[in-house]
């Protein structure tokens, strides 16, 4: 299993919208997809509950785990009781709950539990996606102490870009701590750039000089298309050039990533 954290400090940069993307590319690959929500607003788990209520055959969950769980010991395999929430298909949740508030004043000990989680997990699932809240400090740890890859969307505004020192040196604490010396930054992604504003055309040539081979090189432009489809990928339903564009780029992103990260569909 190969398990990708969606990160960025800063709020509204397109975290949950690129992790409900990839999810779809990965399910329609044949990909056994873990999506975990570590983000209390519930934004991520919502979009794969919707996924579930299209599958009447999946019968009323009494064991599945919710993500504040994540944060005690595990208990063995089989006998834990809990698993994920399946979502049909080959996806399945560890949903986001109210209790994740409380990770922030966990001891660094409790934070490297969702990684044996979901190491316990690994045989179950090809791709772990975590959408993570826009915060930096405990829950954030938690997410690049279990990902392999941390991958950061980042709006081209200069207040966000200028928080990216931040994200990256929180990154680099997690390394050389020893906390997750594994840890590869997959990429910053460009996202909700508007094609017609000269600011964000100067914002995202300033992040290519700045970043180099760390921008991926495909960019999410501001597409209504994209801000809707919030149940389904962006590439299902397409009405129009604009949405069209919106989808193919959508899609251009996650082959981007899937490549960066050496990741097959079956
Ligand atoms: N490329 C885009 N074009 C248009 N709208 C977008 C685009 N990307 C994201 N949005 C919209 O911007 C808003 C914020 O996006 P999203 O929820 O993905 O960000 P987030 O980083 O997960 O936010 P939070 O930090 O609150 O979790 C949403 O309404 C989303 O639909
Ligand atoms: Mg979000």
């Amino acid at each position: 299993m190969i398990t990708i954290a969606i990160a960025n400090q800063k709020g509204g940069v397109g975290k949950t919208t690129l992790a409900r993307n990839l999810a779809f590319h990965s399910i329609e690959r044949g990909l056994r997809t873990l999506c975990v929500d570590l983000d209390p607003q519930k934004n991520f788990t919502k979009t794969l509950l919707a996924q579930r209520a299209q599958h009447a055959e999946l019968s009323l969950p009494t064991d599945a785990m919710s993500a504040s769980q994540l944060f005690q010991p595990v208990v063995s395999g089989a006998d834990s009781g809990v698993r994920p929430l399946a979502c049909g298909g080959n996806a399945a949740l560890i949903a986001a709950d109210r209790e994740l508030v409380d990770v922030a004043a966990l001891p660094l000990e409790a934070l490297t539990l969702p990684r044996k989680w979901l190491e316990s997990l690994a045989g179950a699932f090809d791709l772990c996606l975590i959408d993570t809240a826009p915060t930096l400090g405990n829950p954030l740890y938690a997410a690049l102490i279990a990902a392999d890859y941390v991958l950061c969307p980042c709006t081209v505004d200069q207040d966000a870009t200028d928080g990216l020192a931040d994200l990256f040196e929180d990154i680099a604490r997690v390394q050389q701590l020893g906390w997750n010396t594994e840890l590869k930054l997959l990429g910053v992604l460009a996202n909700c750039v508007n094609t017609r504003r000269v600011y964000d055309q100067v914002g995202l040539q300033s992040l290519r000089e700045g970043l180099g081979e760390l921008l991926i090189d495909s960019v999410l432009y501001e597409r209504a298309a994209t801000k809707v489809a919030k149940d389904r990928p962006v590439w299902r339903s397409q009405r129009g050039e604009s949405h069209a564009r919106a989808a193919q780029e959508m899609k251009a992103v996650c082959d981007q990533i899937f490549r960066r990260t050496a990741l097959q569909g079956v």
